[in-house]
């Protein structure tokens, strides 16, 4: 078993550390204040290639592994968390889903511009009454022959306004239950699309969380996404990936908190010492490492069974799990450990506080994660796939 990274990943790490720092870093706290939307900063993190960190170089994409990806994550979500979901939706869910299930043609048409930029990708599953319950889809799906007839309404869509390529997930025939849902690529200016407010939100407050109106939405039969009925194991198979991009996430948000929570602690002094003397606080950063490294090792480990070609959907639901309760924890200490200065926005730990609450929401909750795995110990599957032997 080999700890290293490559030269290679160490310099997607190291790239996107400095591209944090110099391009995200300066307005991050205006931004989140304004719930403005990052477009800029957006467009620049198309520029370094980080919207399609895995998508094949033929159709405009790095052709990097998952292990690169979660690096790059961590390291813009210990500064920036609306810039990482744009990236980590746009990248695991969207890009993934579209070349994984894809026609060539589809393929060929839409990933190019959603790794250029051009455009950006949302996921609509999530419903009123479809969060964790995902099989009990509402929005229908109806076959007219040439065309598929879209109703429903979609919600907490990450991009909603600001997405030009929805991949949604719709019930075509309701008798076959989950294996009735399909999925299709909709492009947001068609006809009968419309989107709801922006949510306002605790956290991640500049990326554009929205609901998404579908009204007599004609979908040409070629913009169905994989096999007809296949709709909810590819939404299932596609988070599953998304997860660890979300506990990648949450690392950052817990390393960042850390990072900023050591360096004040040696620069604050009490008592005639700096504060990182007092074992009260020392062994609060010892606590933190701890956890924040047991969180990257799992975050790895599974990025790396996905990169095997091995079954991760476990390793990956622990490590989202154990993350982002890491990254709830630690920050709140990260705040306690700034004292007053933690609770005032120019220290940025509260709002990496305030954004580590949605990583144990979204692409499935806490619950949810200890649901899949628990099926997978019930199932005595827990082991067999989690090693190679
Ligand atoms: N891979 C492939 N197939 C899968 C699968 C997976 N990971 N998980 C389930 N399936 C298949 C099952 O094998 C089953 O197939 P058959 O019908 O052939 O038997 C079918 O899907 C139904 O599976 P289940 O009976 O297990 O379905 P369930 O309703 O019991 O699922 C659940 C339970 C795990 C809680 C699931 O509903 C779930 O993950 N819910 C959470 C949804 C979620 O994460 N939403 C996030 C929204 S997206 C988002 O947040 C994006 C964003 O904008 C940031």
């Amino acid at each position: 078993m080999y700890f290293t990274l490559t030269e290679e990943q160490l310099a997607v790490r190291d790239a996107a550390r400095d591209f944090a720092r110099r391009e995200l870093l300066p307005g991050v706290i205006e931004r989140d204040a304004k719930m403005q939307f990052p477009k800029e900063q957006v467009q620049k993190m198309a520029e370094m290639g980080f919207l399609g960190m895995m998508v094949s170089p033929e159709y405009g994409g790095g052709g990097m592994d998952t292990i690169s990806y979660v690096l790059a994550m961590e390291e813009i979500s210990k500064i920036d968390n609306s810039c990482s979901v744009i990236m980590s939706v746009n990248n695991s869910l969207v890009c993934w889903g579209l070349e994984k299930m894809g026609t060539e043609e589809q393929k060929q048409k839409y990933l190019p511009r959603l790794t250029s930029g051009e455009w950006i990708g949302s996921f609509c599953l999530s419903e009123p009454e479809a969060g964790s319950d995902a099989t009990s889809q509402k929005t229908t799906a109806e076959d007219k022959g040439d065309h598929y007839l879209l109703n429903g309404t979609k919600n907490w869509i990450t991009n909603g306004g600001s997405s030009s390529l929805h991949l949604v997930m719709a019930q075509a025939n309701p008798e076959a239950g989950s294996r009735g849902i399909c999925t299709f690529i909709v492009e947001a200016g068609w006809n009968g699309v419309s989107i709801g407010n922006k949510e306002d939100k605790l956290g991640i407050r500049s990326s554009d969380t929205t609901s998404i109106m579908y009204n007599d939405v004609i979908v040409p039969k070629e913009n169905l996404l994989g096999p007809p009925g296949d709709g909810f194991k590819f939404a299932m198979k596609t988070l599953t990936g998304g997860r660890i991009g979300i506990a990648s996430q949450a690392l950052g948000i817990a390393s960042g908190a850390y990072e900023l929570a050591l360096n004040y602690s040696k620069e604050r002094k009490t008592f005639g010492k700096p504060i990182s003397n007092h074992q009260a606080i020392a062994f609060k950063l010892a606590d933190m490492a701890t956890e924040i490294e047991a969180a990257r090792l799992m975050v790895l480990r599974a990025a790396w069974m996905k990169d095997m070609g091995l079954d991760f959907g476990t390793a990956a639901a622990m490590a989202k799990l154990f993350a982002s309760d890491v990254a709830m924890r630690h920050t709140v200490e990260a705040v306690q450990i700034h004292g007053g200065y933690g609770f005032v926005k120019e220290y940025h730990v509260e709002r990496l506080m305030r954004d580590a609450k949605i990583t144990q929401i979204y692409e499935g909750t806490s619950e949810v994660q200890r649901i899949v795995i628990s099926r997978a110990i019930l199932s005595g599957q827990l082991y067999q796939p989690m090693w190679i032997e």
